[in-house]
């Protein structure tokens, strides 16, 4: 018996989604442990769509779904996105989801502060999502959040407010944009009490009985390591440490409690939002693969940007993720190019490296090393075993490994459930 962690090993997309659906099937429990409704997973079954961004992704198998105190929860966004599955046919209530009672909530005033900071900086925008997110964990931090718990005490609702609209009311206003009014966000937050709290549990006596009792426990990343608050191309990131061992603190389940991290990261790259990214391509060829991987933002729409893998970059997601072994998905993304490039290290300033430096000039001038390794011509898309690709794939796959120090246990050849070819059980660890 193990329970698994999985993280993406990039700048987030790397089809989490499809891969925790898929591994869902062998877990009881389905947990998120950081980030909000930034995220954005797709899961594709049987020609069906699901998009979901806040909701743990093993619901769609039916399995218990936790959202664990490390997220941020915007209790709008929730609702409408428990409307829009059940829509789709999914059963959503309170003995299939369970929200810890300590998890902050994103208020309307955070996704206005987060959209008015990103117009005021410009050029120089981070490319938030825009959903608030930053502001939502600033508020945490600084310990005048409003939580899950609080819903049910009307008068700790009243003085928490009176705190969170004087800091952001003159913030708005300093930005000159609309600012917020007490009675309204009050009774807006007493009207959304009941449709919340019966969700809302002490999560870690949930995940504490479940592992007495044997169970199998799936802990889902969102964004990814190279968009950590610490570990990522700061302040190009997200807000949330995304490495493998917040699954514990975003969850309240000891440290001791995640067996076996996989990460999860695309056979190229992409990356949605401003900030460093080497190996970027801005030819036909980066268009090509953005077209033929259909990389467009599950959340904001927008165009990714795309580039060839980073070995040099994976690798250090490998290590500071805690990553055991790696989930390589989209590998059909690249049938039929003759040339595939691999990124090795950086020159910078005339100094080589193996690592991205935390600088930020630094890291705008990382000139990628490439090595060169033959393409494919056969079709590897819906590929279900390692003895289905060509040979080419395979050493692709073999150089991979060798490049980020750990070894490729899953790999994913669409974007179908079944579509995928396990090397080792991460759960068999
Ligand atoms: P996540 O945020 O990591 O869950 O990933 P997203 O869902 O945002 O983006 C991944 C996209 O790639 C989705 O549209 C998936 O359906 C798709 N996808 C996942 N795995 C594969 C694969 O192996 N091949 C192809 N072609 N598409 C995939
Ligand atoms: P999934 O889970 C890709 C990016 C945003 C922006 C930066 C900060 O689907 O992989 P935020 O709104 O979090 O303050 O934005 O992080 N970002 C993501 N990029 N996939 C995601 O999630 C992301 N979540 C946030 O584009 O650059
Ligand atoms: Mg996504």
């Amino acid at each position: 018996m193990a329970n698994v962690a999985v993280i993406g090993a990039q700048w987030g997309d790397e089809g989490k989604g499809k891969v925790v659906d898929w591994l869902a099937s062998r877990a009881d429990i389905v947990v998120r442990f950081q980030g909000g409704h930034n995220a954005g997973h797709t899961l594709v079954v049987g020609g069906q769509t699901y998009k979901l961004s806040l909701l743990p992704s093993g619901l769609v198998r039916g399995k218990l779904g936790i959202i664990g105190n490390g997220v941020v929860i915007d209790p709008d966004a929730l609702l409408a996105e428990i409307e829009k599955v059940r829509a789709q046919g999914l059963s959503v209530g309170p003995e299939t989801l369970r929200i810890a009672e300590n998890a902050p909530l994103i208020l309307p005033l955070h996704g206005a502060l987060d959209r008015a900071r990103e117009g005021a900086r410009g050029d120089r925008k981070i490319g938030t999502t825009g959903r608030g997110i930053g502001p939502a964990y600033e508020d945490k931090v600084a310990r005048r959040a409003i939580r899950v718990c609080d819903l049910a005490e009307p008068e700790t609702l009243s003085d928490k407010l009176d705190e969170l609209l004087l800091h952001h009311n003159t913030l708005l206003r300093g930005l000159g944009a609309p600012t917020f009014e007490k009675r309204e966000l009050l009774d807006k937050l007493l009207a959304l009490a009941p449709k919340i709290l019966p969700f809302a549990e002490p999560v870690w006596e949930r995940l504490d009985s479940a592992r007495k009792a044997g169970k199998r426990i799936l802990f889902e990343g969102a964004q990814a390591v190279m968009l950590d608050v610490d570990h990522g191309t700061y302040p190009f990131v997200t807000s949330s440490n995304t490495v493998a061992a917040t699954a514990s603190a975003g969850s309240g389940m000891g440290i001791s409690g995640v067996n076996f991290v996989l990460g999860i990261a695309k056979a190229y790259c992409t990356r949605v939002g401003s900030g460093p990214f080497p190996t970027e391509l801005h030819d036909e060829v980066g268009l090509g693969l953005g077209d033929r991987g259909h990389e467009f933002g599950t959340v904001t729409g927008r165009r990714r940007r795309c580039g060839w893998f980073d070995a040099t970059l994976v690798r250090q997601a490998v290590k500071v993720g805690g990553i055991q072994g790696l989930a390589l998905t989209k590998l059909d993304v690249l049938d039929g190019m003759k040339e595939i490039k691999v990124g090795v290290g950086y020159r910078i300033h005339g100094e080589t490296f193996r690592r991205l430096p935390a600088g930020l000039r630094a890291q705008a001038a990382a000139e990628p090393i490439f090595e060169t390794l033959e393409g494919w011509s056969e079709s590897t898309r819906g590929a279900k075993s390692w003895a289905d690709l060509p040979a080419a794939a395979v050493k692709y796959v073999r150089r991979i490994e060798e490049l980020i120090e750990a070894p490729v246990t899953l790999l994913s050849t669409s974007p179908e459930r079944d579509d995928t070819i396990l090397v080792r059980d991460p759960f068999e660890d």
